[in-house]
C-alpha cells in the first residue's frame, strides 16, 4: 500500500478542484482498511469515496483514505427478488448497468448518477422518482475511532429527502464498507410518470418499456441537461430543493402563478431550486471559472480552474438573491469542505 504525501485531488473529486492532501492512500481490501486505521499516520482521517458530492476549498490536513474497495456478490434469490452486496468502490454506474444487464429492476432510473455505491446511502440519491432507500437492505461499516465493525438497516438509516443519519447524528463517525440491496427479478415495479421520460418512450412508441429502455431514456434526458463532469467540472445538483410551509407556499404561489412545484403533502409544497435561480438570472452566468450550469440552473460549474472559494461566493451570491427576490432559502446539497 502506497502512502503518497501533498496528492493533488484535482482527479479525485468530480469538481476538479485542485486541493492537496497531506496523506492520501488508496485502499483495495478491507484488511488494508484495517490497517491505515489501525496505525494512522495523522490523527485525523479523511474518508473519500467518488469525490461527486464534495466542493474543496483548502488542502486536506489529514489522512486521506480513497475507498477502493470493488466486488459484487449475489446473497440471496428466489423467484421474484434477488439481494446483492456491493463493496463501497463500486462506480454506481456500473452497478445499475451490471443489473440491467442481469434484469435486475429497480434502480434503471438512477443511471448516470455519478459518485460510488458506498457514498450513496448518505445522501440517499434519488432520480425521476426513485430513491436509494426504495432498493436499499443494509448497509456495513467500520468505525473511525475504534474500528469494530456493524451493519445499519434500511430503519436505522434514517433516510430523507438526500439526507441520512450518516449526515446528521453519526457524521463522521463511519466508513460504509458495503451495501445490501433488494431488487426484483420479475414484475419489475418500473416508474416512468416523470415527464420527460414519458415522453421519451412514447415517442419511441415502447409501451411496455424494458429496464434498458428506462436506464437509456434516463440516460438522454441526463446528458441532455447535466454537464459530464469529466468535461466540465460540477456535483449535479449543488442547492436541495427548498421545502416549504403552506403560508409561504400560499405567498409564493401567488406572486409567482406559473412556477413548478410539488405537493409533498398538506403542509409541505417543494419548490424546485432550479426554476428560482434562473428566474434570479443566474442560468448560464459564468463569473471567472465558476458557473452555473447553461442547462440546468442548479448545478454549478468549473471552468478549468476555479477555486472551491469561487463557487462558494458564486453560492452564497445565488442564496442571497433568491432569498431576495422570493423570501425562500436555498440550502447545498453539496458538502462544503
Ligand atoms: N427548472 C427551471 N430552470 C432550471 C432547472 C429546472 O425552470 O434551470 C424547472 C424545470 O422546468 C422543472 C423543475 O424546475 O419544472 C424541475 O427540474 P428537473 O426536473 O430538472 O429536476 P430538479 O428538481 O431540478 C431534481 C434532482 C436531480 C434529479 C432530478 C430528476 C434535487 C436537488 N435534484 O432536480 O438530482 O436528477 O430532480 O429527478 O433534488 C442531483 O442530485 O445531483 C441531481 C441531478
Amino acid at each position: 500500500m502506497l502512502i503518497e504525501e501533498h496528492k493533488s485531488l484535482k482527479n479525485y473529486n468530480t469538481f476538479g478542484i485542485d486541493c492537496k492532501a497531506r496523506y492520501f492512500v488508496s485502499v483495495t481490501t478491507i484488511n488494508e482498511l484495517n490497517e491505515v486505521l489501525k496505525n494512522k499516520i495523522h490523527p485525523t482521517v479523511f474518508v473519500l469515496g467518488g469525490g461527486s458530492n464534495m466542493l474543496l476549498t483548502h488542502d486536506i490536513d489529514a489522512l486521506v483514505i480513497h475507498i477502493n474497495l470493488k466486488g459484487i456478490q449475489l446473497i440471496s434469490e428466489d423467484k421474484e427478488t434477488v439481494t446483492l452486496n456491493v463493496m463501497a468502490g463500486e462506480n454506481w454506474h456500473n452497478f445499475v448497468q451490471y443489473c440491467i444487464k442481469n434484469n435486475y429492476g429497480g434502480i434503471e432510473n438512477l443511471s448516470l448518477i455519478p459518485g460510488n455505491v458506498g457514498t450513496s446511502p448518505i445522501q440517499n440519491i434519488g432520480a425521476y422518482g426513485v430513491e436509494l432507500k426504495d432498493v436499499f437492505k443494509s448497509c456495513s461499516v467500520i468505525s473511525i475511532s475504534n474500528l469494530t465493525t456493524r451493519n445499519f438497516s434500511k430503519k436505522e438509516c434514517q433516510f430523507g429527502y438526500r439526507d441520512s443519519i450518516f449526515k446528521k447524528e453519526e457524521k463522521g463517525k463511519y466508513i460504509i464498507t458495503d451495501v445490501t440491496f433488494k431488487l426484483t427479478k420479475n414484475h419489475h415495479k418500473t416508474t416512468i410518470a416523470y415527464g420527460a421520460i414519458k415522453e421519451i418512450l412514447s415517442n419511441l412508441s415502447i409501451k411496455n418499456p424494458s429496464l434498458k429502455d428506462i436506464s437509456e431514456a434516463v440516460i438522454s434526458i441526463r446528458q441532455s441537461k447535466l454537464p459530464n463532469p469529466k468535461t466540465l467540472g460540477n456535483s449535479g445538483s449543488f442547492f436541495k430543493n427548498p421545502i416549504v410551509d403552506l403560508d409561504t407556499f400560499k405567498n409564493f404561489i401567488k406572486q409567482n402563478p406559473e412556477a413548478p412545484y410539488y405537493k409533498i403533502s398538506e403542509k409541505e409544497y417543494k419548490i424546485p431550486a432550479g426554476w428560482l435561480i434562473e428566474k434570479s438570472g443566474f442560468k448560464g452566468k459564468r463569473f471567472g471559472d465558476a458557473g452555473v450550469h447553461k442547462k440546468q440552473a442548479l448545478v454549478l460549474v468549473n471552468y478549468g480552474n476555479a477555486t472551491g472559494n469561487e463557487i462558494v461566493a458564486l453560492s452564497k451570491n445565488i442564496q442571497e438573491k433568491v432569498k431576495q427576490l422570493f423570501h425562500i432559502s436555498i440550502e447545498t446539497e453539496v458538502t462544503i469542505i
